[in-house]
């Protein structure tokens, strides 16, 4: 039998899985989360999700994929039979996920190179929707190739390449250079959106706390749901980066580096959208939250907009803002992915290639139909019940079989603790046992109650 594949270096695990988890989530979703939920009373409910719910489950996960060596299926299977139906539902999101994920990293090449002669015009929100979007019509297939075939064949040969070559060869040496160039193309569009008049106002508006929204349970349901979806939890994909540690590697403290990382880059991306949010406002003469938007509207209608009207270095900055989404969504990318083809692999027990060929080569061809008119609906269709019903909710199933009805915190622990240098005290199996199942428990029902009565 192939022995397991490993990580090179323990660096290298610390990049991928922070690779995973900072991706579009930090960039387009979580400013706007954070505002429209409080501004600076936010971080409240936010922080409390991170250390009783985020960094809890991250360290589970890693210890799971650690202790059983295997892709998420694999991994709840050895732990006990019954529950490898939760690894293949966390599998089955993940795969869903890559299909929609995999499209807008294609409109970020795309916009990448419309930057440098500022390609969207004036009317940027008509371009997407009537230019670009358009000539993805399955009518048109003159039209169909430039806009969204290219690059999208472009995204999936690129991550199909990284994840045949494997863990060390592939996903390994990606992040290690993605990463630390995407951290430093941020930093520099960052500073350079804090030089831009009316930046501070935007900062204010952003960091402006109303406390009173913090009594709010969809301020909670935000906050969790922010959390699971960044740092990558509930899908499959940190039990199997997990699973390509050696037997001796620190899960704590790796968990520990991941969740702070994302954080900080959430955090950035917030103080770099909400300066540049300021100083469109001050351009058009109305407040900051005339001009707040999140998700496809900020990225490629909001953004093209402000960068026509950067008093200088247009084309520049541009480039590096769809440059940076295009690194952060694929390191985030490869993740998703692999998160079933290595669920595939251990299952099947067939070859790394044949998987990435039939797994992989089967999401690039679902995800040809947000290439079409119509798309994007059901893009942002398919995302909001993956949003509202998908992450949390598995999340919830996850530490309610292991923490109760597979008993698992205290070998968890005591296996975590024995590798590790930060020791796990009570407010882990705390957090993980009472915490988070009612809080996500009720959260869940008070959804239900929202979209079903
Ligand atoms: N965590 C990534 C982000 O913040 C997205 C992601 C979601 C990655 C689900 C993998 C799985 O964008
Ligand atoms: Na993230």
């Amino acid at each position: 039998m192939e022995t397991r594949s490993q990580w090179g270096t323990r660096a290298g695990f610390i990049l991928a899985a922070a690779g995973s988890a900072i991706g579009l989530g930090n960039i387009w979703r979580f400013p706007s989360v954070a505002y429209e939920n409080g501004g600076g009373a936010f971080f409240i409910p936010y922080l409390f999700a991170l250390l009783t719910a985020g960094i809890p489950l991250l360290i589970m996960e890693f210890t799971i994929g650690q202790k059983y060596r295997g892709s998420a299926p694999m991994a709840f299977s050895k732990m006990n039979k019954k529950a490898e139906w939760i690894g293949w539902w966390g599998a089955l999101v993940a795969f869903v996920i890559s299909t929609y994920y995999s499209v807008i990293i294609a409109w970020a090449i795309s916009y990448s190179t419309f930057s440098f002669n500022l390609g969207w015009g004036e009317d940027t929100e008509g371009f997407l929707f009537n230019d670009y979007l358009q000539l993805a019509a399955p009518g048109e297939f003159g039209g169909f190739v430039p806009s969204v075939l290219i690059p999208l064949i472009i995204v999936w040969a690129v991550v199909l390449a990284i994840l045949f070559a494997g863990v060390k060869k592939g996903i390994e040496i990606a992040n290690r250079i993605f990463i630390p160039l995407l951290v430093v193309l941020f930093l520099f569009i960052v500073i350079y959106a804090l030089t831009l008049p009316g930046a501070l106002d935007g900062l204010n508006a952003f960091f402006q706390p109303d406390f009173g929204a913090i009594m709010s349970a969809d301020v909670w349901v935000a906050a969790y749901g922010q959390i699971f979806f960044s740092l990558s939890i509930a899908f499959a994909i940190m039990i199997a980066y997990a699973s390509y540690l050696p037997k001796k590697s620190d899960i704590t403290n790796n968990a520990f580096i991941v969740g702070f990382g994302n954080s900080s880059f959430e955090l950035l991306a917030g103080i770099g959208v909400f300066a540049t949010l300021g100083f469109m406002a001050g351009q058009a003469g109305v407040g900051v939250e005339d001009v707040v938007a999140g998700g496809v509207g900020l990225a490629f209608v909001v953004f093209p907009q402000i960068i026509n009207e950067l008093p200088m270095l247009n084309g520049l900055v541009g480039f590096l803002f769809f440059a940076s989404l295009v690194l952060a969504g694929f390191s985030s990318l490869i993740s998703i992915t692999e998160a079933y083809i290595s669920a595939i692999i251990d299952k099947f027990k067939i070859s790394r290639a044949k998987a990435v060929f039939f797994g992989g080569g089967l999401s690039a061809v679902i995800s040809l139909i947000y290439a079409t008119r119509g798309g994007l609906n059901f893009l942002d269709t398919v995302d909001y019940f993956i949003n509202q019903f998908g992450v949390a909710f598995i999340g919830l199933v996850e530490v309610v079989v292991v923490a109760w009805f597979l008993r698992e915190v205290k070998n968890l622990k005591e296996h975590a603790n024995g590798i590790s240098d930060i020791q796990l005290g009570a407010w882990w199996g705390f957090s993980l046992s009472v915490i988070t199942p009612i809080v996500l428990g009720v959260m869940m029902v008070q959804l239900f109650v929202q979209n079903l009565l």
